[in-house]
């Protein structure tokens, strides 16, 4: 089956990323949200994002314009009907996901493929709450989605030969680097990536070095785009609270214990970059400085 309509479920930070670069691969996309409000917000970013590529010169203003002709936004999930394949990136709460497949399975077409955006919860546990067990897999982007290269495609023990191959497909067809990987919490990245950065406050905490050395220590010493307190910063300090959780759950094993310093700076309100505080103080967004 050809993939010709993508449905991307939820406009925040990944879902309008993954429906700007869908309408930018030529795709007709629908983006369903709760409400309008919301919707405004996710354009709003996909606009400013596409407005950074023109500037740049990766994209012309005639492809941004294209673009933005592709994309429609929805409050409705009958809109979703005839989709070829449905991006979920939704609130990462397990209840809602699966509230959310079970009411769409029943309105969008059978042959649609479904795909989860999920970067931590189990792909099996939000496909048990569908019809379609063998057309169901995970899609895992990549923040900011426009410009990170990679998507893990997560298979599940149901997930029929034909789909993996069609979400390998419809990846590289995004312009993305698809890697394959199975249904294990976290799956390739977030199995690394969390433990790393997990480490990186345990160090803090243990007096190894401060937030800035830390961060200079990974950039220039490992070549990382980002030291591990900006990336911190950068994903969301709940966001990686949440996920570490689930991973504990999942293996039991210390290295996916969120350390005491984390869960503080969340039950804070200290989240990173988007309240405008975390391991750095982003009062002045040009010029954070570390926070404490
Ligand atoms: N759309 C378009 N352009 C964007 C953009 C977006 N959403 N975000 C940033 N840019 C542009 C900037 O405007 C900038 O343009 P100029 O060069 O013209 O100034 C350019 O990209 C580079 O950005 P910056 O100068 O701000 O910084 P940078 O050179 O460090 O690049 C980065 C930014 C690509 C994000 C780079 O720092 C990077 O690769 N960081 C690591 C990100 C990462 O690890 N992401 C994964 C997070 S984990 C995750 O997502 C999974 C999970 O489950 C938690």
């Amino acid at each position: 089956m050809a993939i010709r309509k993508v449905g991307v479920l939820g406009c925040g930070l990944m879902g309008a990323g993954i429906a700007q670069v869908s309408a930018a691969a030529g795709y007709t996309t629908v983006v369903k949200e709760v409400a309008e409000d919301f919707l405004k917000k996710g354009f709003v970013n996909i606009e400013k994002s596409l407005a950074k590529l023109v500037e740049k010169g990766s994209v012309t203003t005639e492809q941004r314009t294209q673009t933005l002709s592709r994309l429609l936004g929805t409050t409705k999930f009958e809109d979703l009907a005839d989709c070829d394949i449905v991006i979920e990136a939704i609130i990462e709460n397990l209840d809602s996901k699966r509230e959310t497949y079970a009411l769409i399975d029943k309105i969008v077409k059978p042959k649609a493929i479904f795909a989860s955006n999920t970067s931590s919860l189990v792909i099996t546990e939000m496909m048990t709450a569908t019809q379609r067990v063998d057309r169901f897999i995970g899609m895992h982007f990549f923040n900011p989605v426009p410009l990170m290269k990679l998507v893990e495609v997560v298979a599940t023990i149901t997930t029929s030969s034909d789909v993996i191959d069609e979400a390998m497909k419809f990846g590289t067809s995004l312009g993305k680097v698809p890697i394959r990987t199975s249904d294990r919490s976290g799956f390739i990245v977030n199995r690394l990536l969390v433990p790393y950065l997990l480490d990186a406050i345990r160090a803090l905490e243990e007096g190894v070095g401060s937030v800035e050395d830390i961060d200079k220590g990974m950039k220039l010493g490992c070549g990382y785009p980002m030291g591990p307190f900006t990336l911190l910063d950068f994903v969301g300090l709940e966001t990686t609270y949440y996920i570490a959780n689930i991973m504990f759950d999942e293996f039991r094993e210390k290295r996916f214990a969120p350390p005491p310093l984390l869960k503080r700076l969340v039950l804070a309100g200290h989240h990173g970059r988007k309240t405008g505080r975390g391991f750095y103080d982003y009062s002045d967004p040009a010029n954070p400085k570390p926070a404490f």
